[in-house]
């Protein structure tokens, strides 16, 4: 399982220590949400916090694009180094093309869907797609309480990821903790994002490991 620590839940006035401590756990990714203020009703941090966090990580950066109109700022994720990069099957008129601009650029392409969005809406855009981000909650705000439907999401996309022959990860983003982790590996979830139960536990490093499982 790979964990992904969303640095929303950091400290902003201790980045770089909450980065490193990253850097040492067992860790592969770090979650970084980009919100608008538009698209989500909250506004979280922009590219020179992007380029703060990037010279300091040492793990793969995966960002979560809550915005509106995300073709215009792809490329410069892909100079700030981010690897992973998804981008909202709301927000985007033309996901295909989308999708395409993030994969042509060298990053591995995502779309997220809100906890409302059916994975079946994904029938004809999966081939483009290298990882699927399912929010667990209503995007815009860490520390909410994980919605129970995910789960179904993530066994009913699994199927037609395994259907298919497709090598497609699937991403946990929101309520996720160390008694929800285990329920969501079962159904088939590749990757989980951890805000507050990582950056909140009494001992971080500790509760990576038991998200890992
Ligand atoms: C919510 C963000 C999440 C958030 C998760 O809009 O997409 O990545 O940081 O935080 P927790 O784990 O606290 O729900
Ligand atoms: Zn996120």
């Amino acid at each position: 399982m790979i964990i992904a620590p969303s640095i929303l839940a950091a400290d902003f006035g201790n980045l770089a220590r909450d980065i490193q401590m990253v850097n040492r756990s067992e860790a592969e990714w770090i979650h970084l949400d980009i919100m608008d203020g538009v698209f989500v009703p909250n506004i979280s941090y922009g590219f020179p916090v992007v380029s703060a966090i990037a010279k300091e990580a040492k793990k793969v950066l995966d960002a979560h694009l809550m915005i509106i109109d995300p073709d215009r700022y792809v490329e410069n994720f892909a100079k700030m180094g981010v690897e992973y990069l998804s981008v909202h099957y709301e927000a985007c008129t033309h996901l295909h093309r989308s999708l395409q601009n993030i994969r042509n650029l060298g990053m591995k392409a995502g779309v997220a869907l809100n906890p409302h969005t059916p994975v079946h809406l994904l029938e004809d855009i999966l081939e483009e797609c290298d990882y699927v981000l399912l929010m667990s909650v209503n995007p815009g705000f860490g520390g909410q309480k994980f919605i129970e439907n995910a789960v179904k999401k993530v066994a009913a996309l699994k199927e037609m990821i395994l259907k298919r022959g497709l090598q497609t990860l699937i991403e946990v983003d929101g309520g996720v903790n160390r008694h929800n982790a285990p329920i969501l590996a079962a159904a088939g979830a590749d990757a989980l994002v951890a805000g507050s139960s990582v950056f909140n536990a009494p001992d971080p490093l500790a509760e990576i490991i038991a998200l890992k499982g």
